[in-house]
């Protein structure tokens, strides 16, 4: 069997958001990215004996995603590192290959960027999250609107295909509004391929909690935000993402396709689809947590995993008569009630199906018998 994707996590930023969960720190030195390198280098053989094991090799690459941290930051010295890998591990790209790198505002350089196009990326994600200065404080970014421009621009000189983080939820009051509509307007006059929309979660003691807006005030702002973008020629394919056409992220559609892809780095974590085999790396020794899905959990994300996809739900799912019968019965009540509709012998949620996507499990949940 042959792993065709990998994810790769770069776990350094300037500054650690205050609001941010994922794994990161900020390097005191360059001995720490050095230190990392040398950690990847560990795991990189690890990863190599786990695939052995599993009856697994490398294939030619068809996606590959960067991401952190801040992966930017790396610069010339991970578009060397990567280039090194291949070579050494004789792992080749395909020519169409989707190779993504996370990039934030005021973390870059332009010999970076540029030598990683020489890597093969071919694809930028942009931290935007507001493109507002206001909101780009309060979210405790180190970066600044001039950033933003200035990156947005470089954007455009390389003829780069990108993709946008954009936050949504965010804390509000009487003299904090905020105009997502009017910030994805100016976003879209630098024509981004793809949109990925997260909702501000945060834990109680969070700065701006007493700020943070109710449910219902944060579902209008997304179903607004989705219609807008749809609009304006972006496919909602995914609970949280928008793509103009043929531009959706194939590498996270593996994800959401329940497909084998490879991960190295601080708390990455990987799939390999035919051992229903996941494994999730420990952040400071090149070791990791794996776990062997039950077929029974396999069928429930793959289940969910089809409804957060505009490809949607096989109306014989379950290959199983009664149970299909029950699901075509919440399918037609879920059209009826507007929340997607039947194509192809497939169910698809709409925006608003997206939106209460965990309401709509349980109501499968408590109607089909697993
Ligand atoms: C791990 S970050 C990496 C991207 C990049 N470092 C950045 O900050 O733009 C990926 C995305 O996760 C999102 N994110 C991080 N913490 C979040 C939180 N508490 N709630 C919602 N989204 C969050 C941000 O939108 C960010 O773009
Ligand atoms: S820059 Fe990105 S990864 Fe780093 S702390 Fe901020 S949100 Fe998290």
């Amino acid at each position: 069997m042959h792993l065709n994707s990998l994810y790769l996590h770069y776990p350094f930023c300037r500054h650690l958001c205050n609001y941010c969960d994922f794994y990161k720190n900020v390097p005191k030195n360059d001995d720490e990215v050095t230190k990392f390198e040398a950690l990847l280098g560990q795991m990189i053989v690890r990863q190599k004996s786990l695939m052995s094991e599993l009856g697994y090799q490398w294939g030619d690459l068809e996606t590959i995603y960067i991401g952190g941290g801040t992966p930017s930051l790396w610069g010339r010295r991970g578009a060397g590192y990567i280039r090194n890998f291949l070579l050494n591990e004789k792992v080749s790209i395909t020519s169409n290959c989707e190779f993504t790198l996370e990039v934030n505002p005021g973390s870059w350089t332009s010999e970076g960027l540029e030598d990683w196009k020489k890597s093969g990326v071919n694809r930028f994600s942009l931290g935007i999250q507001s493109l507002d200065s206001r909101f780009i404080k309060l979210l405790d970014r180190v970066h600044n609107i001039d950033d933003v421009y200035a990156t947005l621009e470089k954007f455009k000189e390389m003829d780069a295909n990108f993709s946008v983080d954009f936050m949504l939820g965010l804390p509000q009051s009487e003299t904090l509004n905020r105009d997502v509509i009017k910030e994805l307007e100016t976003i879209l006059t630098y024509n981004p391929s793809h949109i990925s929309l997260y909702i501000l979660t945060t834990k109680d003691h969070y700065v701006h909690q007493s700020t943070i807006p109710s449910d219902e005030w944060i579902e209008k702002e997304y179903l607004a935000v989705s219609e807008y973008l749809q609009k304006n020629g972006f496919e909602h394919y995914e609970v949280s993402n928008f793509a103009k056409k043929g531009m959706a992220s194939k590498h996270n559609l593996r994800y959401w396709q329940m497909k084998s892809v490879g991960a190295l780095g601080p708390s990455a974590t990987g799939y390999l689809s035919e051992k229903n085999y996941r494994y999730k790396w420990k952040v400071s020794t090149a070791d990791f947590v794996p776990e062997v899905l039950e077929k029974k959990d396999v069928v429930l994300e793959t289940l969910y995993m089809n409804l957060r996809i505009s490809d949607g739900l096989s109306l014989t799912f379950f290959n199983d008569k009664e149970k299909d019968e029950q699901l075509a019965v919440i399918a037609e009540s879920w059209i009826n009630r507007g929340l997607g509709e039947i194509r192809g012998r497939r169910i698809i949620l709409n925006s608003r199906g997206f939106l209460i996507l965990d309401f709509l499990m349980d109501e499968i949940f408590s109607k089909i018998n697993f």
